[in-house]
């Protein structure tokens, strides 16, 4: 299965047909209107979600929401199986698969790297969903869910409800479990071999990182030449 296919189940298991039918329509047109010009960016298949800190790679964005809902929907089996408490589980989705939908509105590609988009300089990826979900007329609960989707500290607000906070908390996981061993398998290819490898993929970064523990500094260099090979090829 794609990711593209992957990020399609995810919208399939949304059981209420008229949210689902709201979430299908912006995915399938991720763009925003502002003062008469139509901004549209990076593919979301293409797509990196983030610039550096993490999945800062293309197909970054749909890694993230597919491994950010497998985390939502195992936090909501603890919320329910374990602690007994009551999820609406069409919001939790609704609201993953939306929360970093404008993101790649805010990237471009360009010399071989991606950078900020004019867009992205100007306003964030979460203000420009939060307003784009009021315009189209999402519900108000899950407007809250992706207004606090980055919590207080690195946000305009912390989550409000179980929804809000398991989507807040499965985005911090994913994030953070992403970019930890991409800044590792950077840091150990430039111990290593003198050098990063450009665009670094998360399948690459697990290599590296599995590689260190299994061969020491040898293994790094090898699977660094390995990855350096398979991209030339
Ligand atoms: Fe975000
Ligand atoms: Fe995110």
């Amino acid at each position: 299965m794609t990711k593209t296919q992957r990020l399609e189940s995810i919208i399939k298991l949304i059981k209420n047909r008229k949210l689902r039918g709201k979430v299908t329509e912006i995915v399938s047109n991720p763009q925003i209107e502002i003062a008469g010009t139509v901004y549209t960016g990076l593919s979301l298949e293409d797509s990196p979600a983030g610039l550096t800190r993490h999945h800062s790679y293309p197909g970054g964005f749909t890694e993230h929401v597919i491994a950010t809902a497998e985390i939502s929907m195992k936090l909501c089996d603890v919320t329910e199986k374990i602690y007994g408490g009551h999820v609406d589980r069409d919001l939790v989705l609704a609201g993953v698969v939306l929360h970093d939908i404008f993101k790649p509105l805010t990237y471009k590609f360009e010399r071989e790297s991606y950078s900020t988009t004019i867009l992205g300089e100007r306003v964030d990826h979460l203000t420009l969903v939060t307003a784009e979900l009021i315009r189209r007329g999402f519900p108000f609960e899950l407007i809250h869910i992706v207004c606090a989707h980055h919590g207080g500290q690195a946000g305009p607000m912390w989550p409000r409800t179980v929804e809000a906070l398991i989507c807040h908390l499965a985005d911090s996981a994913d994030s953070q479990l992403n970019g930890e061993v991409l800044r590792a398998a950077r840091y150990l290819s430039r111990r290593a071999t003198g050098e990063e490898l450009p665009l670094l993929r998360s399948k690459e970064a697990f290599e590296i990182v599995n590689s260190k523990k299994a061969e020491g500094w040898q293994g790094v260099r090898k699977t660094v030449g390995k990855i350096r090979r398979n991209r030339a090829s």
